[in-house]
């Protein structure tokens, strides 16, 4: 188990450090002073390039983070993270959402005994997941592909269909149901033919109450129209194939207890994407996701990309006490991009626990929060640029446009340049409404091309980088206890709705579950 970062000797260090030196650092003086700092902060990674350099820090804060994660053990809980060792300790898992985009036959060191057979699994579904998205491409009839799942079981699928908008299929069209609310269903189904859909009913568990309430009406509707072969209309994605073949559906495709919801869109829960995109698209995205791995995993702590991140996200969130995180996404396509990250982030590291059960002294994850720019810029930039707050600003830029419309992406990649330009340099005015006070933090990540290959490598950084913090905060980032006693209260509460009976429920709830049961007087 890895050191927690607040019992480690470094972390009184880096206290000091903050209250000496780096509370005040300005970064306009540390370019004045370093003009090595742009090549310094800079960092490639496979299919990414990040600027660090205006951020809130310098050499000498990265080297005490360094050697923060040296003590504290992150190359090895990393390395036994990749070996498969089960270090989902509250659920007694491995952790291998890197197994599934592992060349087959690929050996690491360290490797636990089962991950040969783990790895051959893992090629197995995928040719088979793969070689039946070729045949839903190659059918004209099925014009319609509903994914119906939630959470980890949409929003990766969701984000990256519409991310690799320019790579999909002509002819056919992607639909996601993730909520419970009917209104998404029924518009969704509104538009749809039984015999031109297929429906992927995506659940890790299958137990998911949404999922299995929506998977049941499209059942049902699909019986309605006159719908009859399930077995082509209705697949499964899945680890629980029982549950599937119990609700009738019986092609599936499978998945194991050691991919993670959130982690999962590598495994067949990928399934829309690789319909969008084809088998080649598929395997391009599980490359760029292992050349990111492999980034991870072997470059030295000081020039590996997901290792400064993480550690600059501990350092804003412990030092600084930055609550927030702005992610926007210079690229019309990546519009579920920051609600991806959010899932990823706030449900792997929103925890107060360290993973022997003691509360942490420190807090952890920052909320994420976002929209594609330009249109936070009209939004709410204001906050960034003059708010009382300091809010760092997280951009990712494609460098190269898909569309051919001129000047376009130009401006575009202006703007983004501008605000993290405007952000630090700040503009002095008497007026204090006309003040920009400056020294705001941002961070840009610019992709060549948005391609199955490059998308792939951000979202592995993103998972890794969420690793390095969640592993320094000494937290289990593979669990997700704290979704369950909502989900509980919700069955009693749909129970209490016919009877009416509200004894021991709270003022509150009780008097909310009476006005919800009855219409109001008249
Ligand atoms: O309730 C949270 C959660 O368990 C997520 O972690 C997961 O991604 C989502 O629900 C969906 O779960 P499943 O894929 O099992 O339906």
């Amino acid at each position: 188990m890895p050191l927690r970062c607040d019992q480690s000797a470094l972390w009184p260090q880096l206290a000091a450090h903050y209250s000496s030196h780096g509370q005040y650092l300005d970064m306009r003086q540390a370019f004045a002073q370093d003009a090595q700092r742009f090549a310094g902060f800079s960092q490639s990674a496979p299919h990414v390039f990040a600027d660090l350099s205006k951020n809130l820090w310098d050499r000498d804060t990265e080297a005490l983070l360094l050697d923060l994660a040296r003590d504290c053990g992150l190359a090895q809980h990393r390395d036994a993270m990749f070996a498969g060792e089960a270090i989902n300790t509250t659920e007694n898992r491995a952790v291998l959402h890197t197994l599934l985009r592992r060349p087959a036959g690929l050996v690491l060191p360290g490797d636990v005994p089962e991950t040969a057979q783990r790895l051959a699994g893992v090629h197995h579904t995928l040719d088979a997941m793969l070689q039946y998205a070729e045949q839903v491409r190659s059918d004209a009839a099925i014009t319609d592909v509903v994914n119906i799942g939630i959470g980890g079981s949409d929003l990766g699928p969701h984000m990256a269909v519409r991310a690799l908008e320019e790579f999909r299929i002509p002819g056919k069209r992607f639909h996601f149901v993730s909520n419970v609310d009917g209104h998404e269903l029924h518009h969704v189904l509104q538009g749809l033919r039984p015999e031109s859909t297929l429906f992927l009913v995506a659940s890790k568990t299958f137990t998911t109450a949404e999922t299995m309430m929506n998977a049941h009406s499209a059942l049902t509707w699909f019986a309605a129209q006159g719908g009859r072969d399930v077995a082509r209309h209705f697949a499964a994605l899945t680890t629980n194939i029982e549950a599937a073949g119990a609700m009738g559906i019986t092609t599936t495709f499978g998945f194991w207890d050691w991919v993670g919801g959130r982690y999962s869109l590598w495994s067949a829960i990928g399934l829309p994407i690789a319909i969008a995109i084809g088998a080649q698209g598929f395997r391009d995205f599980l490359a760029g996701a292992h050349a990111m791995d492999e980034h991870f995993r072997t470059a030295p702590l000081a020039q590996n990309l997901p290792v400064r991140l993480g550690l600059l996200d501990v350092w804003y969130r412990n030092f600084h006490g930055f609550t927030s995180r702005c992610i926007a996404p210079y690229h019309a396509a990546l519009g579920r991009y920051s609600a991806y990250l959010q899932q990823l982030e706030m449900e792997s590291n929103g925890k107060r626990v360290a993973q022997d059960g003691s509360l942490l002294t420190c807090v952890t994850s920052p909320v994420l929060w976002g929209e594609p720019g330009t249109n936070g810029q009209h939004a709410f930039f204001q906050m960034l640029h003059q708010g009382a707050d300091v809010l760092p600003l997280e951009i990712v830029a494609v460098r190269k446009a898909s569309h051919p419309l001129p000047g376009h992406q130009q401006k575009l990649l202006a703007n983004a340049l501008a605000q993290t330009q405007a952000l630090m340099v700040g503009k002095a005015s008497d007026d204090g409404h006309r003040h920009f006070p400056g020294n705001r933090p941002s961070t840009l990540m610019l992709l060549e091309a948005l391609t199955p290959a490059s998308l792939g490598a951000l979202i592995a950084l993103q998972e890794h980088r969420v690793f390095v913090s969640g592993s320094l905060w000494g937290i289990n980032s593979f669990d997700q206890w704290g979704v369950e006693l909502g989900k509980v209260l919700a069955r009693d509460l749909e129970a209490r709705w016919d009877s009416g009976d509200v004894t021991g429920l709270d003022g509150s709830t009780a008097g909310l579950l009476q006005r919800l049961r009855a219409a109001p007087a008249a």
